[in-house]
């Protein structure tokens, strides 16, 4: 067996998959610098390690993987290299999304999709119908993103429904909130990777992640594959979930 396959046994073994994986996908500038090469380059590797670790979190039965794919404050980034992630996004979705349906992949997009490119959107917009259906994995992309924004307009929405009426102040819970959210339909992340070292979550997923298991790693994401990410799980099922109990409690 090589060591990959021991990592998907120990696993299974242990049994207890993440049903929710969420990804801080950091690192590709740095990659790149430290070759040389343009911050592009390592944006352009990085879909490779999308590519792949959608592929195995599939195999490996998680249910739901949201990938922090562009962020609301990513726009202030230098417009070339804005523009230079907005195509790139649109060739890669192009070209990948027969083949994530062909894999039953279920693809839902998060965040203010029409801050993108109409191309883009569109582009996004298509592959979300097409897979509506799948029953594999749901790949979420997070794109245009922002928690903060996320959480002011699900308020927003639940205002406008207490001023027309439609809803009593007091039937405002966590649930609901959590509903009105753009990843309503979905769990709370049970796991937060975030690759590229640095321990912060730059807006991502707030309220989601009151409970969630946060791993980080050194390495940049055009460098995180299958022994890392199985690493991460393996990682995530020895720890202790206890949600503000005793360790007695859970046993
Ligand atoms: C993450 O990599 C990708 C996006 C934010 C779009 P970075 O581009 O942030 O890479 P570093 O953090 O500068 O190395
Ligand atoms: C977070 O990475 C956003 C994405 C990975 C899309 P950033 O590189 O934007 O985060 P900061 O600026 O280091 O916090
Ligand atoms: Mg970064």
């Amino acid at each position: 067996m090589t060591n990959t396959d021991q990592l998907r046994k120990a696993i299974f073994d242990r049994g207890n998959i993440p049903v929710h994986v969420a990804i801080v996908m950091d690192g590709n500038g740095r990659w790149a610098k430290k070759r040389f090469l343009p911050r592009i380059a390592g944006h352009r590797e990085g879909i490779n390690s999308v590519r792949k670790v959608t592929r195995i979190c599939g195999e490996i039965g998680i249910k739901h993987l949201t990938l922090y794919t562009f962020s609301k404050e990513n726009w202030n980034r230098p417009r070339k290299e804005v523009s230079a992630i907005m195509q790139l996004l649109l060739s890669t979705i192009r070209a990948e999304v027969a083949n994530l349906h062909k894999n039953n992949v279920r693809l839902s997009v998060i965040g203010q999709i029409n801050d993108l490119t109409a191309d883009a959107r569109q582009g996004m917009l298509e592959g979300v119908e097409l897979t509506r259906n799948n029953t594999g994995l749901n790949l979420n992309l997070a794109l245009s993103y922002g928690s903060r924004q996320e959480i002011t307009a699900a308020l927003r929405t639940l205002i406008d429904k207490v001023l027309a009426g439609e809803l009593e102040p007091d039937a405002i819970d966590e649930k609901m909130i959590s509903k009105h959210l753009y990843t309503g339909q979905m769990p709370d992340p049970d796991l937060l990777i975030r690759t590229g070292g640095d321990f912060r979550i730059s807006n991502f997923l707030l309220w989601q992640m009151a409970y969630t298991e946060v791993f980080v790693t050194p390495v940049f994401w055009p460098d995180f594959r299958e022994r890392e990410l199985l690493e991460a799980i393996g990682e995530y099922q020895k720890r202790e979930r206890r949600f503000g109990m005793v360790s007695e409690q859970i046993k």
